[in-house]
């Protein structure tokens, strides 16, 4: 059987603006294993952080479209959009509406993140938030924070506030050790994640590998869901289409 299509929308692809990709050489070596990996369409989501120098909008947009147009000189054929990914302050709202921020592929959704000890009440507190404002956020590498794992019942209530959920394949796959892995495939289940994604940073240790843990979900969750949550989802997202 080959390899199923996929759709990245959490990766540090785009080179020298955060702390994934240093250059484009090793952007290009990632995009080649994406392409491997069955991968046909990216959202680069670089950092987006409070007190760091930032990728603003509209060098997020040039860098894309600079890195599209080698990859394809390098035959690489992905199609490749601007996205972020905001560790939430304060300030994120504003600079939302302002348009200081990207969104993902320019559509209603955004990729929020917070800090791995962040209580659960301020997680919601910021998605309301997110919400009010009139953007649709998605809760990136759902597993990382520590209050949500040890109360798994907060992902229904994010969910039933109107955020959407994503998962890293590699917590999935394991790298993270046993009780990540045990949320991730307890949520998987209950058909509680709406997107995995990579969330690569390199092309070694954190790099762009989707098709083995898709396998997985549609071995053990079924290959209807596996297509939405590695594709039908992430395709609606670009197309800025509820899901
Ligand atoms: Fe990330």
């Amino acid at each position: 059987m080959g390899i199923s299509k996929s759709i990245d929308m959490h990766c540090h692809i785009m080179p020298g603006v955060d702390d994934g990709s240093p250059d484009l050489s090793t952007s290009i070596e990632m995009l080649k294993i994406a392409q491997r990996e069955g991968i046909e369409q990216i959202i680069l989501t670089p950092h987006f952080k409070p007190m760091h120098h930032n990728v603003r909008p509209q060098k997020n947009h040039l860098y894309t479209q600079k890195l599209q147009q080698k990859a394809l000189e390098s035959g690489i054929n992905i199609k490749l959009y601007s996205g972020n990914e905001i560790y939430y302050c304060g300030e994120t709202q504003e600079q939302l509406i302002n348009g200081e921020i990207c969104t993902l592929a320019g559509s209603n959704y955004v990729l929020v993140e917070f800090h791995p000890t962040d209580i659960y009440s301020n997680i919601h507190n910021a998605m309301y938030q997110i919400i009010s404002a009139g953007y649709t956020p998605v809760l990136a590498h759902v597993e990382r924070y520590s209050d949500i794992v040890s109360h798994p019942k907060y992902v229904e209530e994010l969910i039933s506030l109107g955020c959407y959920i994503q998962e890293n394949a590699s917590s999935i796959m394991g790298k993270y050790g046993f009780g990540i892995k045990h949320f991730t495939r307890k949520m998987l289940k209950e058909h509680r994640v709406h997107f995995v994604a990579t969330d690569s940073h390199d092309k070694s240790s954190r790099a762009p590998l989707l098709s083995e843990c898709r396998e997985l979900v549609a071995k053990k969750y079924g290959e209807g869901y596996a297509d939405t949550i590695f594709y039908r989802n992430q395709l609606a997202v670009i197309n800025d289409e509820i899901i």
